[in-house]
């Protein structure tokens, strides 16, 4: 491919779904790693496809913008509506007052203090799904599994749980806003009210009782944070359901981790790279930048491509391969930086639990029809993992 024609292919949403685009990356890793291009349904953007610039762009947030978005969205959209409002859309100083508000909910400690939860939902949910005669694991175990972590974190109570998740698989299953579902919205408008008077140990009583420079933050900058938090959490599962689907694609690897418990670590790391279930990140030039030798003008949008680092032959040795064992592994799967992802913690531990639980309870895990991969240029991950699943035992 050249580099202009290979434009159209790294934003053929099919060409992630089949796989096809990593040939592309791939040579464009080695011909032409920082290339611009102006395609029809897209606004122009520079692509940055290897690992050293991609790390690059993320670690130097003073050139590297996230105030005007993201993510890279078709052109008819226009740009982002949380630009500056949350989290993930804030620069330096706010985006620090903001991670700074919200940190302590996402440390060690509160991933410990949700252990025990954390295992019963992961327990609860293989024990459901193995109960059918073959269950589609995207839904009934990876998506589920993301919801419930967030469902925790916003201290949604036991009795609204199940219904709450459903409305969010509802909201990413049509793509639209968290915040336009007709009954997840004013659920979370009742939740913000209520911990207004009642305050928790959750994330919406932090944003309620948090300030950004002595300024309370409004109803939609709440709103919209929530929003974030539900929506990025969605690639826990996704993460879940391709390292599943690699350790049935994959059995010798199976093996090897159902032989080797000190595997656990490497293998969640290995999955979080395979998956790359966030495929991108974007950035705006703040100023004029120099990139493996290209000058790229202030005020352009520059993709970042995970998916493509994550296999990049200078750093990972048979980088297409799935290796359990693999070490050093030093994936940019969750972002590098002052942005990276701030639910790394949570998410490494559910996906210790799911991988432990494969091992000890998961007596066999087969694929029993086909699988389709979402196509998106945004996340990457299986929608339909068709599994027959038994677990050991009286279990
Ligand atoms: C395996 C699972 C996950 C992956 C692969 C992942 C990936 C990422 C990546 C690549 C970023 C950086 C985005 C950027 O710099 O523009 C990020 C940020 C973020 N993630 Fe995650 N994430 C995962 C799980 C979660 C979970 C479970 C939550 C919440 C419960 C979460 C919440 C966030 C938030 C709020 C940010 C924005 C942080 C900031 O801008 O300071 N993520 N994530």
């Amino acid at each position: 491919v050249t580099a202009n024609s290979s434009g159209s292919v790294v934003l053929d949403p099919r060409a992630h779904a089949d796989g096809s685009v990593d040939e592309v990356f791939g040579s464009l890793r080695g011909s032409a790693p920082v290339v611009r291009y102006e395609p029809d349904d897209f606004p122009p953007f520079w692509s940055v496809v290897t690992y050293r610039e991609v790390k690059e762009v993320y670690t130097n947030p003073d050139v590297y913008g996230s105030t005007r978005g993201v993510l890279l969205r078709r052109s008819e959209l226009g740009e982002d509506p949380g630009g500056g409002l949350t989290l993930a859309l804030t620069d330096r100083p706010r985006h620090a007052v903001l991670r700074r508000l919200l940190a302590p909910l996402f440390d060690e400690r509160c991933a410990r203090n949700l252990h025990a939860t954390m295992r019963q939902d992961v327990c609860d949910v293989l024990e459901e799904a193995a109960q059918h005669d073959v269950v589609d694991l995207a839904h009934a175990v990876s998506e589920r599994l993301s919801s419930y972590l967030v469902a925790r974190l916003l201290s949604v109570p036991d009795a609204d749980v199940a219904t709450v998740c459903r409305w969010i698989g509802e909201s990413f299953a049509d793509g639209r806003p968290i915040t336009s579902h007709p009954l997840l919205a004013p659920y979370l408008i009742e939740l913000v009210y209520d911990r207004m008077e009642r305050p928790h140990t959750d994330l919406v009583s932090l944003l309620v009782e948090g300030d950004v420079d002595g300024e309370p933050l409004s109803e939609t900058e709440i709103l919209l944070n929530v929003e974030n938090v539900v929506g990025a959490s969605e690639n826990a599962g996704l993460s879940l359901a391709s390292g599943l689907l690699a350790l049935m694609t994959y059995p010798d690897q199976l093996g090897l981790l159902v032989e080797r418990r000190e595997l656990i670590g490497p293998a969640c790391e290995e999955v979080l790279r395979w998956a790359s279930s966030a495929s991108h990140s974007m950035r705006f030039t703040r100023a004029d930048a120099q990139l493996a030798g290209v000058t790229i003008p202030a005020g352009e949008r520059v993709v970042v491509w995970l998916r493509s680092a994550n296999r990049d032959e200078r750093v990972f040795e048979a980088g297409g391969e799935f290796r359990v064992d693999r070490g050093p592994n030093r994936h940019v799967a969750l972002g590098v930086g002052e942005h990276v992802c701030i639910g790394q913690t949570m998410a490494r531990h559910q996906m210790r639990m799911v991988l432990e639980e494969v091992r000890q309870s998961v007596e066999s895990m087969t694929l029993a029809g086909e699988v389709e991969m979402i196509a998106s240029i945004a996340v990457n991950g299986p929608s339909r993992l068709p599994v027959k699943l038994k677990l050991r035992g009286n279990r």
